[in-house]
């Protein structure tokens, strides 16, 4: 689980123009939030721009989900351990040779990223899955795919917050989990559709809550970031969890 009074929050830095990325991460302060750099900014924005939130003293969570070779994937968590970020990320369903090589790869480091998999993609559904010749539902491969991660020695897994309760359960206290889908009650949910407030995210196990439009739409984010803070410390209603 996090450690007392570092950040929750990663704000997932979704822009479709740099200067807007550049915008938001110069209003942040780093000691309230990390950044998400997701596939959209990076092709843009490459390195320089992960070199330049980490140099303004942001815990950045690189978000490229790595999966490929195991050489492939361990050299490309090399070069995210290079670029200083405080988290990276790989597909869990690249096999346990691929996950065992990547946390291989960072172990003779004295500080590393945190190294994170993937599991099932929340947009797959069971039918999905049973196109792609994996039958059965997807918290059942969701479980299956974080005990293997644990298992190669990853630190944890991006998960929904709906898995989260379960997946502490199973993987153990020190096990991170990162959950997309989070909404604050008054907020829009835009193409999420199984949310969790932040504090009922919390509540269910998860250590760092992934959020992005509630904050990089509104009109003011700073605003915005302030109000799930204070839901964060506030007492939880009985009913927390949206449908
Ligand atoms: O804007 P919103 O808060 O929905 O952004 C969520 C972020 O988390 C996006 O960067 C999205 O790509 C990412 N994500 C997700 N669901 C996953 C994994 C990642 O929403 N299962």
């Amino acid at each position: 689980m996090t450690g007392h009074g570092e950040p929750r929050i990663i704000v997932a830095l979704d822009f479709a123009d740099v200067s807007g990325a550049e915008a938001l991460l110069a209003a942040l302060d780093p000691a309230r939030c990390r950044v998400k750099i997701g596939k959209e900014l990076f092709t843009r924005a490459g390195p320089r721009f992960v070199e330049r939130a980490v140099g303004a003293g942001f815990g950045v969570f690189l978000d490229l989900k790595f999966h490929d070779i195991p050489n492939t994937v361990a050299a490309a968590c090399d070069a995210a351990a290079d670029l200083g970020v405080w988290m990276v990320n790989v597909h869990a369903q690249g096999g346990p040779a691929m996950l065992a090589a990547a946390r291989e790869r960072l172990a003779p480091r004295t500080v590393r990223p945190l190294l994170i998999a993937v599991t099932v993609l929340t947009s797959l559904e069971a039918a999905d899955l049973a196109a792609i010749g994996c039958p059965g539902e997807p918290p059942q491969r969701v479980l299956l795919l974080a005990e293997l991660a644990r298992n190669a020695g990853l630190d944890g897994v991006v998960c929904s917050p709906q898995e989260a309760r379960a997946l502490r359960a199973s993987c153990g206290a020190d096990f991170r989990l990162v959950t997309p889908g989070v909404r604050p009650a008054s907020a829009e949910r835009h193409d999420q559709k199984r949310v969790m407030t932040p504090a009922a995210a919390v509540a269910a196990g998860a250590d760092y809550l992934v959020i992005g439009r509630p904050i990089t739409a509104a009109a003011d984010p700073l605003a915005a970031l302030a109000a799930i803070e204070a839901d964060l410390v506030a007492p939880l209603p009985d009913a927390a969890v949206s449908a």
